[in-house]
């Protein structure tokens, strides 16, 4: 077992050579401190599944902040301690961030937690590996490999989340733990989607009206970054149908907008070629669910969930929009351009995607490239002084291009001339 963990742990393509380098410069200096140190988490669960991991969630059993400050010692960076709960973020040297592509690292303690309250954030204190993995969510997160000296490699398995990962279950480790953090709801059906498996009959069984009540307590910050992950995820739609089906959105709140499986389908999407933009997955996420719902859902929304403020802006331009696509149907490129150009582009091909409408595409095609050739220095050349004329002048140019009224620059010298007059 613990040879093909070490195999796992040496394959170049789920763990990079380089980020291999950096676990084992880590792996060197918890040894020299004879500190335990551990990967946990995502990083075991994916690696034992034979995924690439991502997160380096590095623990140790001692003090990170200590540990931390003989890394940047040894190795370069900038530590920003947390005090309070002994956890540190290392800034990477460059040569380390520029090979593993990642700015920082975080390093922590490992600890205990115990929720004074249901739904309370935890009250933590340094403890051993083994209370470390008791505290978390799921069996199948609640491992650690071991890295330091010759325990590399080894597996701590407390709860058999290895035999879960085989059996495709996910099972919380006791019975209030939704109760503790019903933000694990999200996160059971996050996993369970994201690799085909299943929630084990009696964690299922604990996702009921009692967490429900508990859930929402929560803050709207806490549950929107729940809901941006799922957003951030490939099968966002089947995690959102799942909690829905489970009853998760409608005891939240009854005006939660519907789940529209067409509109949703789209996030997945890919641009056509000719579109110039990328645009963000988990602001798309949101713009597609809350297509079909009126200003006033999507405002009290915003409130609930502690929408940012790019988000709030995003959805409450795309209800407009929504509401703007008829009486503006008859509009001429200018008009439309002048328009849409005060809503952000993601909303507009978010709005394109969903309905269509050929004048969305070609503001964001061309529409919105397309300016006057003269400029302000022009008309001063022109003898026209600054000011508001400059305001009207200018887009009366830019409109002419765009109707189709000019066709070259002596064109729009011919119009500018007659503007000017
Ligand atoms: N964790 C937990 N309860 C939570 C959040 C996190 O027990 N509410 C623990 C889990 O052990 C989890 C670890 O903290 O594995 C790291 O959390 P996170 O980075 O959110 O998850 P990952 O396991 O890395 O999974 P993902 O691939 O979704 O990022």
């Amino acid at each position: 077992m613990q040879k093909d963990l070490i195999r796992l742990m040496r394959d170049p393509n789920l763990i990079p050579p380089e980020k291999q380098t950096l676990l084992s410069s880590i792996a060197g200096q918890a040894a020299s401190m004879n500190m335990p140190c551990y990967l946990v988490g995502g990083f075991v669960r994916d690696i034992l599944l034979g995924k690439p991991v991502n997160d380096l969630d590095i623990i140790v059993e001692g003090d990170a902040i200590q540990f931390g400050e003989s890394l940047v010692k040894k190795y370069g960076g900038k530590l920003t301690p947390h005090t309070k709960f002994r956890t540190a973020i290392w800034h990477l040297p460059l040569t380390f961030a520029q090979s593993v592509q990642s700015a920082s690292l975080d390093l922590i303690t490992t600890r205990n937690e115990t929720y004074l309250s249901p739904g309370a954030l935890p009250t933590i204190k340094p403890s051993t590996i083994g209370d470390d993995l008791l505290r978390r969510d799921f069996t199948i997160n609640a491992m650690a490999v071991r890295l330091d000296g010759e325990h590399f490699g080894e597996l701590l398995d407390p709860l058999n989340g290895q035999a879960d990962l085989e059996k495709k279950i996910i099972r919380i480790l006791h019975p209030r733990s939704f109760m503790d953090d019903p933000t694990r709801i999200f996160r059971a059906i996050r996993y369970e989607q994201r690799y085909g498996f299943f929630l084990d009959p009696s964690t299922l069984h604990l996702i009921n009206s009692e967490c429900f009540a508990v859930l929402n307590t929560l803050s709207g910050q806490r549950i929107r970054h729940e809901i941006d992950l799922i957003f951030a995820e490939e099968n966002s739609l089947k995690m959102l149908l799942r909690l829905s089906d489970l009853g998760v959105f409608n005891r939240f709140d009854p005006n939660m907008p519907k789940i529209n499986e067409k509109y949703l389908a789209l996030q997945n999407s890919i641009p056509p070629a000719e579109f110039p933009i990328s645009v963000d997955r988990v602001l798309l996420g949101y713009l597609l669910w809350l297509f079909d719902s009126p200003v006033e859902i999507v405002n009290a929304l915003s409130k609930r969930l502690d929408f940012t403020s790019d988000l709030s802006n995003a959805t409450l331009a795309a209800a407009q929009l929504k509401n703007d696509l008829i009486p503006c149907k008859d509009f001429k490129p200018s008009a439309w351009t002048f328009h849409l150009e005060k809503i952000p582009l993601s909303v507009i091909y978010a709005l394109w995607l969903i309905t269509n409408e050929p004048a969305l595409k070609e503001f964001i095609v061309k529409w919105r490239h397309v300016k006057a050739k003269s400029t302000g220095d022009d008309l001063k050349a022109r003898g026209l002084p600054p000011g508001p004329r400059f305001g009207e002048i200018l887009p009366q140019l830019r409109a002419a291009w765009l109707d189709g009224k000019v066709h070259s620059f002596e064109d729009e010298l011919k119009l500018l001339e007659t503007l000017i007059r």
